[in-house]
């Protein structure tokens, strides 16, 4: 298939590029790279030995989208690109209901002019919101986001599933990440956030590394086996193959699937931090801090559907995700600038 990845360079979208590029697809980018690098997209192209068209456009400009797709024909969509910070959104609402409405918006309409119905899309486990109960399952209900970002992803789904329901010939995935950490075992590409990391395991690399002075575990007072979070982590590989699967699948269906994409299985932040000690031997220091705002105690999906439907399951394991992030770090200290 030829498959446009918006938010390829990205930390999500890049990784999925080299499996759909392993798995004999043909790949476009585009991005607008404000929080992505060029590089990122020369190191897929370096790991898998194939090119990769990149255009650097955002895509909430319709003059350029309709360059991108009167250039190509494409099978199918990825659609990674979006803003992602969860405190952020909460500031810069206006921001992120603009751009990430927009973009979702705009990509539509544009496939759509072209005849291109099938996309896969980047929603959250962020949609579920508080849970009543856990394994979080695709038909329950979502009683609300927490933030803006949260409902941005709970708005682009609604979007799509009303797509599908208009025009019968689409094929929409909505996969719901759970926590993406990881890297490629190349060490080559990996998650380069802007600024101080928000998220549990770019933070832990860069205290591991000396860059920060040590990790905050926000709470130890929830009602989880150690009183941290418990947060259900996927390796960003085992993440991006899942994506190959559901173009695979949206080439054989139409209709609008919700798929979880986790591994069901919940850890702790202090797992996290015990984990990434042992297998990588570097301490790293810690002290408790107050619950973070918006934070819940606990979520994992339940991933029986991603494995009923797409044939996929997760395959590497806590180790793989705290040896692979810290080679990321280690053998990039600035990230992809040199
Ligand atoms: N945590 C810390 N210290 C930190 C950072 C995080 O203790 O410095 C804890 C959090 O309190 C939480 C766990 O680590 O218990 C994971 O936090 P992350 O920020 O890594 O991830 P979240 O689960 O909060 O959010 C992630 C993504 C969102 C997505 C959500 C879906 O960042 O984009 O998962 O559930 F919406």
């Amino acid at each position: 298939m030829k498959i446009l990845t918006t938010g390829g360079a990205g930390f999500i979208g890049s990784h999925t590029c080299v499996e759909l590029l392993n798995a004999g697809h043909e790949v476009v980018v585009v991005d607008n790279f404000v929080n992505s690098q060029k590089e990122a997209v020369h190191r897929v192209e370096e790991l898998t030995g194939k090119t990769v068209q990149l255009y650097e456009a955002d895509v909430c400009d319709p003059d350029a989208m309709e360059q991108i797709f009167s250039e190509h024909t494409f099978d199918a969509v990825i659609h990674f690109a979006g803003l992602k910070a969860v405190g952020e959104s909460v500031a810069q609402p206006m921001r992120y209901y603009r751009n990430n409405l927009d973009s979702a918006l705009t990509l539509c309409e544009t496939m759509a002019r072209h005849g291109c119905k099938r996309i896969v899309f980047s929603s959250s486990a962020t949609v579920y919101g508080v849970p009543d109960e856990v394994p979080l399952r695709e038909d329950m209900f979502c009683k609300g986001c927490t933030n803006p970002y949260g409902w941005t992803k709970y708005m682009i789904e609604k979007i799509l599933m009303g797509i599908c329901d208009a025009d019968p010939e689409w094929s929409v995935v909505l996969l719901r990440y759970f926590n993406p950490i990881g890297a490629h075992e190349s060490g080559r590409i990996g998650e380069n956030p802007n600024g101080i990391p928000n998220n549990l395991m770019p933070f832990i690399t860069k205290v591991a590394a000396g860059q920060l002075d040590h990790l905050n575990i926000f709470g130890n007072d929830y009602n989880t086996p150690d009183g941290t979070g418990v947060r259900d982590y996927i390796h960003v590989v085992d993440l991006a193959r899942g994506h190959v699967n559901a173009c695979e699948y949206a080439q054989q269906h139409s209709g609008c699937e919700i798929i979880n994409l986790g591994t069901g299985v919940g850890y702790s932040v202090l797992d996290i931090v015990h984990a990434f000690e042992k297998v990588n031997g570097i301490k790293v220091p810690y002290v408790i801090a107050p619950r973070r705002p918006g934070d819940i105690a606990e979520c994992y999906s339940d991933p029986r559907k991603a494995e009923q439907l797409l044939g996929w399951k997760a395959e590497k394991n806590l180790d793989d995700m705290c040896r692979d992030s810290w080679r990321w770090q280690k053998n990039n200290p600035n990230g992809y600038q040199a």
